[in-house]
């Protein structure tokens, strides 16, 4: 089943164009990479699902409705969380104050305990620094914060924005590991990297932009072994 569809938008800043006439499909379950060099519109593309940017032209259907319109808080109450490129955390509080400010809807507010429970036996690691301030925290440390933080909104679909960004090879691997045991818990995961070969390597399917546009879609696998891909995003 199609849980998410975006269908020929355009959007712009002011007069620039930086989406152009984009259309993805993304089926439920599984991990779907978005990949592509620096200003290719990836993060746009993440904002503009969430509906804090929105498009000129084109729609947003998420599990069978339009979003196009809706308000950012609406979106996430409807199933859909962005743990944003730079994590955007509040470094001056908590680990457990930045977990809750994701119990955005009633319903979430409702199950804040709950939910919590869940990210902490996900990752013990933030448990033990629940009471910290989450600037002190490592960058690995913080990004599992920030993928708590969309847990808690009780999402089915979670948009991850170049989550391995600034993390050390070790850290890299296991935020990795996270978001494919979140796959696997049934999450329908859309990820943004550019560690193109381990995103890739990851997902059922990916999609290549260049300057705002789809290039390439393919699954994980058929894009790994493409030649031009290879060696214009991959340099081998
Ligand atoms: N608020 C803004 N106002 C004007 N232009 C912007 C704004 N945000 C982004 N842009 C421009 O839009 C284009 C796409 O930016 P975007 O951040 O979506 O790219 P990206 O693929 O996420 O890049 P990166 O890999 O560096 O994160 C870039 O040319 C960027 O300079
Ligand atoms: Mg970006």
């Amino acid at each position: 089943m199609v849980i998410l569809e975006i269908k020929n938008i355009d959007v712009y800043y002011g007069d620039l164009q930086v989406i152009n006439n984009l259309s993805l499909s993304i089926e439920e379950g599984g991990i779907t990479s978005i990949v592509g060099a620096n200003g290719a519109g990836k993060s746009t593309l993440m904002n503009c699902i969430l509906g804090a940017i929105k498009p000129k032209r084109g729609k947003i259907n998420f599990n069978g409705q339009d979003i196009t319109s809706q308000k950012t808080f609406e979106i996430v109450e409807r199933g859909i969380s962005l743990v944003p490129e730079g994590r955007g955390l509040f470094p001056f509080l908590t680990v457990e104050e930045n977990l809750i400010l994701g119990a955005i809807s009633k319903h979430a507010k409702s199950k804040t305990r709950e939910n919590l429970d869940r990210v902490y036996s996900l990752f013990p690691r933030l448990k033990e620094r629940s009471k910290q301030r989450a600037g002190s925290l490592s960058g690995g440390e913080q990004q599992m914060c920030s993928i708590g933080r969309a847990l808690i909104a009780e999402p089915k679909v979670i948009l991850l924005d170049e989550p391995s960004l600034g993390l050390a090879p070790i850290m890299v691997k296991t935020v990795m590991d996270t978001i494919e045991q979140l796959a696997m818990n049934g999450y329908t995961i859309i990820l943004v990297e550019q560690n193109v070969m381990t995103s890739l390597g990851i997902s059922k399917k990916g999609y290549v932009l260049q300057e705002g546009r789809v290039v390439m879609e393919g699954s994980g696998a058929a894009l790994l072994a493409n030649d031009e891909l290879r060696k214009s995003y991959l340099g081998v």
